[in-house]
């Protein structure tokens, strides 16, 4: 059962109840109707102390889509944190106001101690460089149905790998599936945390190598998920000026990719994939944010226990 669970870490729920909430998502998706007042009465609260535009967007829409309403801040000098709030205090608050929270906090780990003070559900819309696992039911669901199932996939990981909080969340949740490896494409100063890779690959005997060239490996790839070199998250800006092109996806790589790959990325991009793939059709990453949105319709629906009309 989902209700009234909070989701922090992209392994909180089993793989079965990652099930239910993509057959509810497709359920919604082929008719939103039925699903258009589900949530009358209910009040999601968008708690955004980062910048955002799909994850909140998305989350807004969702339950605008489920006939629910929206409050929250967008901007954290706009409430009470910028006169000292502590973080406890505004979730003992906002919980009472809401039946659910999103919660976006550059500081890792806060949606977890937002989830101990607060009496609804708690979703973690991103906690600093560590976790998205919205972003990851998005991921999910996006490779379900472009690629028929999640198992036996060659994963090309590209990009800033060190602070991009899809990848180590990804990484996570597609090492629960049978056969899939990934390949870790990223500059030495960016690669994967050593604790992603001896917990979650190592530990479980997941095939993985790392690279830095994108063009040695693309012919490899079932899936090909870039990412933006995250600039907020440097403490020194000439590293990440030296970084920041490190990886532009053009059509010239694109030729030498398998026809069937699919090109994704969490948005937003910055120069990583030149406009040019856009009109390629392996080009996902728009559809993919379409997914969002309705995977976190189901996931509204099922924290909140309202699946059925
Ligand atoms: N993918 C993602 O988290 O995008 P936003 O930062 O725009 O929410």
């Amino acid at each position: 059962m989902l209700i009234n669970r909070h989701l922090i870490d992209p392994m909180d729920f089993k793989v079965e109840e990652l099930d239910e909430i993509f057959s509810l998502a497709e359920k919604i998706i082929k008719n939103p109707k039925k699903y258009s007042k589900i949530c009358d009465g209910k009040i999601l609260a968008t708690l955004f102390y980062e910048p955002s535009t799909r994850t909140r967007f998305s989350f807004e829409s969702a339950m605008m889509r489920l006939g629910g309403n929206v409050l929250g801040f967008s901007e954290p000098n706009s409430s009470s944190a910028s006169k000292g709030e502590t973080l406890a205090d505004t979730i003992k608050m906002v919980s009472i106001y809401s039946d659910v929270i999103a919660m976006r906090h550059p500081k890792e780990g806060a949606a977890r101690v937002a989830s101990l003070y607060s009496k609804v559900p708690v979703i973690n819309a991103g906690d600093g460089g560590h976790q998205h696992p919205t972003q990851t039911l998005t991921d999910l669901l996006t490779i379900k149905n472009l690629k028929g199932n999640l198992k036996n996939k060659t994963i090309g990981l590209c990009g800033d790998l060190k602070f991009g909080r899809t990848v180590h969340s990804l990484i996570k949740a597609m090492s629960r599936y049978e056969g899939n490896e990934f390949i870790l494409i990223s500059p030495k100063e960016l690669k994967v945390p050593d604790y992603i890779k001896e917990q979650v690959l190592e530990k479980n005997n997941i095939k993985f190598r790392e690279v830095e060239a994108l063009e040695d490996v693309i012919e490899e790839l079932d899936i090909l998920y870039m990412t933006r070199i995250q600039k907020e998250r440097f403490f020194n800006e000439e590293e990440y000026l030296r970084l920041k092109d490190s990886y532009i996806l053009n059509m010239e790589k694109m030729d030498k990719a398998k026809n069937d790959m699919i090109v994704m990325h969490p948005l937003p991009r910055v120069n990583e994939i030149d406009m040019e793939v856009d009109n390629d059709s392996r080009a996902s990453y728009f559809k993919q944010a379409e997914f969002g949105m309705y995977v976190r319709m189901a996931l509204i629906c099922k924290l909140l226990g309202v699946e059925e009309c």
